[in-house]
């Protein structure tokens, strides 16, 4: 088991496969990212070895993020290869929602357990403006082929000051009786986007709040749970949660690490440059790349860097994989 010097234990794995993407999120990529083409990318083969070091020491949960991974081609033989190594139990995907409806069924075939899917608000005209795309309509239909289809689903909306405010009673009307859960992210500062961040960002703990004294109660977190907080309300389908990277002690529950579809580990989401694996995934013995692991572990440090002002290597979430 993977354990950092404060005792954290790390069982999921994020794993970037492209930093491309096709939407472009005010607060990610404004003016889109066509990247630099694929070849810089891991293979399907050194996905493969890498995602076996990391279940030997440990990782039962593996998300596959971007960019939009579903750009892709080969995402579904990436899917199935990972889905079949011993000790992954949960495969989970973060996307746009781009073309999710065509999606699913390989991603079901794949074995994919858990869609985390972007929508920021329930107006089309708002997420027009946010996303630079036309398809929420198509996005909550193919959410409903998702649940059909026994996915559990997460939606993720980042909180924007006045977006996320104005939009609240379209969620709660939507979470009555859609059985997903809602997460609300507090806008996180980046190193391409102070500007937005400091006109746009919010506190999530008013919006807690309101909901705790509406009826809904916070659900008991299990031992491995990471840092969101999720609410329950007997009257509605759907959770709501919560994940407040500003607020005290956010990062001690923390128990992901992540790699960049280029093979960099990042032990946080702000800190540091990542740390290349590329040179150890060049042979099938994985004994290397463990070593390694454990060994990076060791520096990782006991929060991000974001209370600092500091946004560390991180230019926009694409490029790590969020
Ligand atoms: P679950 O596996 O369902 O808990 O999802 P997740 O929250 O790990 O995955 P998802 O890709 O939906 O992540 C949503 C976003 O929450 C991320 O892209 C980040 O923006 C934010 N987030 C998740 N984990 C962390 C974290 O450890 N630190 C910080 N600062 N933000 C995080
Ligand atoms: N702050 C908070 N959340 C962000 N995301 C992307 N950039 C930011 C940011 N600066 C979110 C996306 C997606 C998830 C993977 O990360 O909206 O839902
Ligand atoms: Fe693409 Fe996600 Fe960034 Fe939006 S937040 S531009 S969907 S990578």
């Amino acid at each position: 088991m993977l354990q950092d010097p404060y005792g954290r234990r790390f069982h999921y794995l994020r794993l970037s496969v492209t930093d491309v993407c096709n939407f472009r999120c005010d607060y990610c990529l404004p003016d889109g990212y066509e990247g630099d083409g694929p070849s810089g990318f891991l293979s399907v083969p050194e996905i493969e070895r890498l995602v076996r070091g990391f279940a030997a020491e440990g990782t039962r949960k593996l998300r596959i993020t971007g960019g939009e991974p579903s750009l892709r081609k080969d995402l579904g033989a990436i899917l199935s290869r990972c889905r079949a190594i011993d000790g992954i139990e949960k495969l989970a995907i973060t996307t746009n929602g781009h073309r999710l409806a065509r999606h699913l069924p390989m991603w079901r075939d794949a074995g994919v357990d858990q869609i985390n899917i972007s929508i920021d608000s329930l107006d089309a005209r708002v997420f027009h403006r946010i996303t630079g795309h036309d398809q929420l309509h198509q996005i909550l239909q193919a959410i409903e082929q998702a649940l059909a289809m026994g996915f559990k689903i997460k939606v993720n909306a980042v909180l924007m000051r006045g977006v996320t405010e104005q939009g609240m009673t379209d969620w709660l009307g939507w979470l009555k009786q859609t059985p997903v859960t809602l997460r609300l992210i507090e806008l996180m500062e980046t190193g391409d986007h102070g500007r937005f961040f400091n006109q746009y960002h919010t506190s999530g703990e008013p919006l807690l709040l309101d909901l705790l004294s509406r009826g809904w109660t916070r659900q008991d977190r299990t031992l491995d749970a990471g840092p969101a907080i999720e609410l329950s309300h007997p009257e509605y389908a759907g959770q709501m949660g919560f994940i407040l990277p500003y607020s005290k002690d956010f990062c001690t529950t923390c128990n992901r690490l992540r790699v960049s579809a280029t093979g960099d580990l990042h032990l946080c989401l702000f800190a540091e440059q990542g740390l290349s694996l590329r040179d150890y995934l060049q042979q099938d013995d994985t004994t290397e790349l463990r070593h390694a692991l454990r060994r990076l572990l060791q520096d990782k440090g006991a929060k991000h860097w974001l209370d600092e002002g500091k946004t560390g290597a991180t230019r926009h979430l694409a490029m790590i994989g969020g």
